[in-house]
C-alpha cells in the first residue's frame, strides 16, 4: 500500500506520513509500549492505534520516491459519505534530486511538514526499510483542517533523558508559558477563508511567546472555532480533566492535546486527543521510577485552557481581539 506525506502535520521532530485514513510515525519502542498497554479510560482521549507497519521505499527513474508498506489497512478509511473535494490538495509525494529529497508543495503550504518528512524519508533510502507505528488521523475527513497541537505540563523530560536534555528541557519550560501555564503552543495551523490559504504557527514561536500571546493565539482559534465547537472542547476538556484526576501516578512528559475541526465543515464537529507519549509513564510500565498521585503539572494546563474558554463563551459574540491580563 502506498504512503505520502502528511500535509497538517504542524509539528514533532519527526515527519509523519499518511495513508487510508491513518497517520505513521517512525517508531519510538516507549510509544509503542504505551499506546498497547494503555488502560481503557485513557485510550478513550488517545487515536486509535492500529500495529505497526514496516515503510520501504523506492525510486523510479526519474527520482520519484515511492512509500509503501506490504501490508493493507482498511480499518479507518475515509468516510464514505465525504463529499469528494475538487479543493482537496494532491497527494504530497518526494523525490530525489541532486542527492537530496524534495517534496511537491506549493508555497503557502506546510513547509515545516515537508521538511520534517523529508528527513525522514533521507533516512530510509539510506538505511533501508524501518518500522512506523499507525494511528487513526484525526483530521482525515476534513477538509481544511485547522490544528492545534498544545504541548501540555510543566515539565517535559523523561526519566530517561541524558543530562544536556533534562537541562535543555528545563530551559525551554522556564523560558515559555510551560512553567507559568502548564500548556505553550507546539503548532497551529488556521484556515484563512479570504486568502484561501493556511497561516500557521510553528514552535520556536509557540516557545517565545508570552502568558498574553498565548491568550491571544488562543482566542484567534477559538474565534475561528465558533461557540458551539468550543463548548464542545471545553466539555471534552473537563471530560480529560476528570480522567486524568483518577490516573493515579500517570506522568505525560511531553505529550500534547492535539485539536483540529474543519474550517468549511459542520459546525458542532471538532476533534480532541491526546497524543504524542515517547515519555509517559504509569505505574509497572517499562520498570520507570514511580509516581503518585495525578499528573499535575498537565492537569495545571487543562485547567489554564478551560478557564480560557469559560471566559471566551462568557463574552460570546462579542468576544474581544485580546484578553486583557486576567
Ligand atoms: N493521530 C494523528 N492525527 C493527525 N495528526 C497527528 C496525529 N498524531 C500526530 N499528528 C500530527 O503530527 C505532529 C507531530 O506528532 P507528535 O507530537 O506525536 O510527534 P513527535 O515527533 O513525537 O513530537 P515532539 O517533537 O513533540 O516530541 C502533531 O503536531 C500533529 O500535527
Ligand atoms: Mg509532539
Ligand atoms: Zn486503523
Amino acid at each position: 500500500m502506498e504512503m505520502t506525506g502528511f500535509r497538517h502535520q504542524v509539528g514533532g521532530h519527526f515527519g509523519l506520513f499518511e495513508c487510508t485514513g491513518h497517520v505513521a510515525k517512525p517508531v519510538n519502542a516507549r510509544e509503542m509500549a504505551f499506546y498497547e498497554l494503555l488502560t481503557d479510560n485513557i485510550r478513550t482521549f488517545t487515536p486509535a492505534y492500529c500495529g505497526r507497519v514496516l515503510v520501504s521505499t523506492s525510486i523510479s527513474e526519474k527520482g520519484e520516491l515511492t512509500l509503501s508498506t506490504p501490508s493493507m489497512f482498511d480499518c479507518h478509511k475515509r468516510l464514505p459519505h465525504t463529499p469528494p473535494s475538487t479543493s482537496r490538495p494532491k497527494k504530497m509525494r518526494f523525490r530525489l534530486k541532486n542527492g537530496k529529497v524534495m517534496v511537491d508543495l506549493d508555497k503557502n503550504e506546510n513547509t515545516f511538514a515537508g521538511e520534517c518528512q523529508a528527513k525522514v524519508v533521507h533516512r530510509l533510502l539510506k538505511n533501508g526499510p524501518s518500522w512506523f507505528i499507525l494511528l487513526e488521523n484525526i483530521v482525515e475527513n476534513f477538509e481544511m483542517p485547522c490544528v492545534l497541537d498544545l504541548k501540555m505540563g510543566t515539565r517535559q523530560h523523561g526519566d530517561d533523558a541524558p543530562a544536556h536534555k533534562v537541562a535543555a528541557q528545563m530551559r525551554k519550560c522556564a523560558e515559555s508559558t510551560s512553567a507559568l501555564l502548564g500548556v505553550r503552543i507546539v503548532g497551529m495551523q488556521l484556515f484563512d477563508g479570504p486568502s484561501g490559504a493556511f497561516n500557521f504557527v510553528n514552535k520556536l514561536e509557540g516557545r517565545k511567546i508570552d502568558q498574553q500571546q498565548f491568550y491571544d493565539y488562543f482566542y484567534l482559534y477559538l474565534r475561528a472555532c465558533g461557540e458551539k465547537r468550543a463548548k464542545i472542547l471545553k466539555k471534552r476538556l473537563e471530560a480529560i480533566r476528570n480522567v486524568l484526576l483518577e490516573a493515579e501516578g500517570f506522568r505525560f512528559f511531553s505529550s500534547s492535546i492535539l485539536v483540529a475541526f474543519d474550517a468549511i465543515g459542520r459546525e458542532d464537529n471538532i476533534r480532541v486527543q491526546m497524543i504524542d507519549f515517547a515519555h509517559s509513564t504509569f505505574p509497572g510500565f517499562c520498570q520507570d521510577a514511580l509516581y503518585y498521585g495525578a499528573d499535575d503539572g498537565y492537569l495545571q494546563g487543562v485547567e489554564t485552557l478551560i478557564a480560557q474558554l469559560e471566559f471566551f463563551l462568557e463574552s460570546f459574540p462579542e468576544t474581544p481581539e485580546s484578553c486583557a491580563s486576567r
